[in-house]
């Protein structure tokens, strides 16, 4: 090139960048808006996937409605989620919402392929994952001795992964709501997929709604978000404690009846734990196997710290991953969440009290307090619970 032509070409150079620039960037929306659109699924091809919503397809219901097995053209298998039509959540909502959800991606939180608003009918599509939800399995007799501890051990890690990520990492903050043992679905690998994430906000509390939920999630609800409605991240800290409970032990926290005077599952482990006794807690199914006894312990001191029945003790999911991570002295837990318990505080014990040995603040933070909630419950606000009025708060 000679000296004049450089010269001219340099010169240009910015603007043909630029120009270069705005041409990916619309190629980028228009794939963008491609993707998009194959998210939506027209009713008849959901139809024909699912033989037509054929009884024999069914894998379960819910409170939201019956959830089909299909395999669409392509190969693909999928659990098609049929809403129940008393929803009153507008098509315009729902759509919004579905598109939302469908960006959040992560390992162990379940895909949503795609969504159908068609002819009054709503249904959301997930990628199927054959070993179904955790609950089949830990509280079946005959198959909890299929999980061995290293199994319940990456399951509890998976699902406090995927919790960090809908709390903090995505880009826009999930309180579930849901957490528990049938919302955790087992891929061929055994990896936890938290499923049925962002469904509180999919759906207006209606009456039916209302009665399904609490029977469904009887022995997760956070004392303070059943009495109160007070709503924040350590709702969903609170459910994961009971479910890493539920999980050492293998037993269900809302029909837990082992002992009649222990008052549900989270008080009898914690009075195992105040006495020395926690090994007493361990699934029997464990037995043959070999259990790596110091993760057990901090499993359940985890755990117990989870449960707390003030919400400002309760670690954060980041404060949950370190623990998991590199453990280290954990706090001793102080009583569990249940309705009716009281909490008070000493005078200016204002911080998370989950690590004797971590003391980084912004590891006990609460990410609630700068990012928006997109679970937010239809009677409730958010709360980032006001420090002076916690020595009086009674549940
Ligand atoms: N993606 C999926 N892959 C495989 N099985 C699934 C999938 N999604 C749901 N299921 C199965 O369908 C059943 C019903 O799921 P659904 O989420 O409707 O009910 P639930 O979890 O029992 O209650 P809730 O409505 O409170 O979430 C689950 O127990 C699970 O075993
Ligand atoms: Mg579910």
């Amino acid at each position: 090139m000679t000296k004049p032509n450089k010269l001219l070409d340099s010169l240009l150079k910015p603007f043909k960048s630029h120009k270069k620039g705005i041409e990916n960037e619309k190629k980028d929306d228009l794939e963008a808006i491609a993707a998009q659109e194959q998210k939506v699924f027209s009713f008849e091809a959901l139809a024909s996937a699912t033989r037509y919503f054929h009884p024999e397809n069914k894998l379960g219901e819910g409170g939201f409605g019956p959830v089909y097995k299909g395999k669409l053209d392509d190969g693909r298998e999928i659990a098609v989620k049929k809403l129940s039509k008393s929803s009153r959540q507008g098509k315009r909502e729902f759509v919004n919402e579905a598109r939302l959800l469908s960006r959040v991606q992560h390992r162990n939180v379940v895909g949503l392929i795609g969504y159908c608003a068609d002819e009054g009918e709503k249904l959301l599509i997930y990628e199927y994952h054959p070993n179904q939800s955790l609950d089949k399995i830990l509280f079946h007799t005959n198959r909890r001795q299929e999980l061995d501890w290293q199994k319940r051990f990456d399951i509890i890690s998976g699902v406090a992964r995927g919790l960090l990520y809908l709390h903090q990492d995505s880009h826009i903050m999930i309180i579930h709501r849901d957490i528990k043992a049938s919302n955790i679905l087992l891929d061929q690998k055994w990896k936890p997929k938290i499923a049925d994430f962002g469904m509180a906000r999919l759906f207006p509390e209606d009456q039916t709604h209302v009665n399904t939920r609490v029977a469904g999630t009887n022995g997760y609800m956070a004392p303070e978000y059943m009495m109160h409605g007070q709503l924040s991240l350590k709702v969903d800290v609170f459910s994961f404690g009971v479910l890493v409970l539920e999980i050492i032990s293998g037993q269900k926290n809302s029909s837990f009846d082992l002992q009649a005077d222990s008052r549900g599952l989270l008080n009898w482990a914690w009075k195992l734990w105040k006495n020395g006794r926690c090994s007493e807690m361990v699934d029997m199914a464990l037995g043959s196997f070999k259990l790596v006894d110091e993760q057990v312990k901090m499993c359940i001191q985890m755990a117990l710290l989870c449960v707390q029945a003030d919400p400002a003790q309760r670690p954060t999911m980041a404060n949950v991953s370190q623990m998991l991570a590199r453990p280290g002295t954990l706090a001793e837990p102080t009583r569990p969440g249940y309705p009716g318990v009281r909490y008070g505080r000493k005078r200016g014990d204002r911080t998370s009290s989950y690590s004797k040995s971590r003391s980084d603040a912004s590891s006990s933070g609460d990410p609630s307090s700068s990012r928006t909630a997109v679970a937010i419950a239809a009677t409730t606000t958010t709360t980032t619970t006001n420090p002076s009025s916690r020595s009086t708060d009674v549940f």
